[in-house]
C-alpha cells in the first residue's frame, strides 16, 4: 500500500529518537520537530490525522484540534489517543499520599489533566462530525514502565 507519514513533536531529542527507531523498523516515515498548535503543514493534505498523549500537554488544545482539522482532507479521519489523568490509580498503601501525588500530578502537573471528559464536547463545537468517545483501561506494569 503507498502512502506517506509524517510526524511532529515539539522536542527535537524525541524526534530524533522516533527517527532511529522508524529507521531501525524498516519504516519511512518524514518526523520534524514542530508545534501541535501550529502544525508545519499545508491545508488539506492528509487522509488520517492522528495525536497520542499530546493534547494533555497543550496550553491551547483546542487550537491543536483545529490543526488536525485544518490539515485533514474534507472527509478525513482524525484520532486523539489522551489519558484521564483523573482517574490515574497507582499500587500504594498509603492513601492520603498516593491522592496528594496523583492530585498534583492531575491538577499542577498536568496542564489537561481532565481534558478527555471536555473532549467530545470541544470536537463537536469545532465542526466536528461523526464523532465517538470511547474509554479504555490500560495498566502499566513495572516491565512497561520500564521499556
Ligand atoms: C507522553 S509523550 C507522547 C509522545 C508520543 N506522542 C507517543 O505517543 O509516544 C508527550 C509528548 O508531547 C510533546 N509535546 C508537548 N507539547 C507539544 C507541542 N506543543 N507540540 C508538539 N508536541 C508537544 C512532548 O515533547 C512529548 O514528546
Amino acid at each position: 500500500m503507498a502512502g506517506r507519514v509524517c510526524g511532529i513533536d515539539k522536542s527535537e531529542q524525541f524526534v530524533a529518537e522516533a527517527q532511529r527507531r522508524a529507521t531501525a523498523a524498516g519504516l519511512a516515515v518524514e518526523l520534524r520537530p514542530g508545534d501541535a498548535q501550529a502544525l508545519p503543514y499545508p491545508d488539506h493534505g492528509f487522509d488520517i490525522v492522528r495525536a497520542e498523549r499530546v493534547l494533555v500537554y497543550l496550553s491551547d488544545p483546542a487550537k491543536a484540534l483545529a490543526e488536525m482539522r485544518r490539515v485533514a482532507k474534507p472527509g478525513g479521519r482524525i484520532a486523539i489517543i489522551e489519558p484521564d489523568f483523573g482517574t490515574n490509580a497507582i499500587n500504594v498503601r498509603d492513601r492520603a499520599l498516593t491522592r496528594a501525588v496523583l492530585d498534583h500530578e492531575c491538577d499542577a502537573n498536568i496542564p489537561q489533566g481532565w481534558l478527555v471528559r471536555d473532549l467530545g464536547a470541544m470536537l463537536r463545537d469545532q465542526g466536528f462530525t461523526d464523532t465517538e468517545v470511547a474509554t479504555r483501561v490500560v495498566v502499566f506494569t513495572p516491565e512497561l514502565a520500564a521499556g
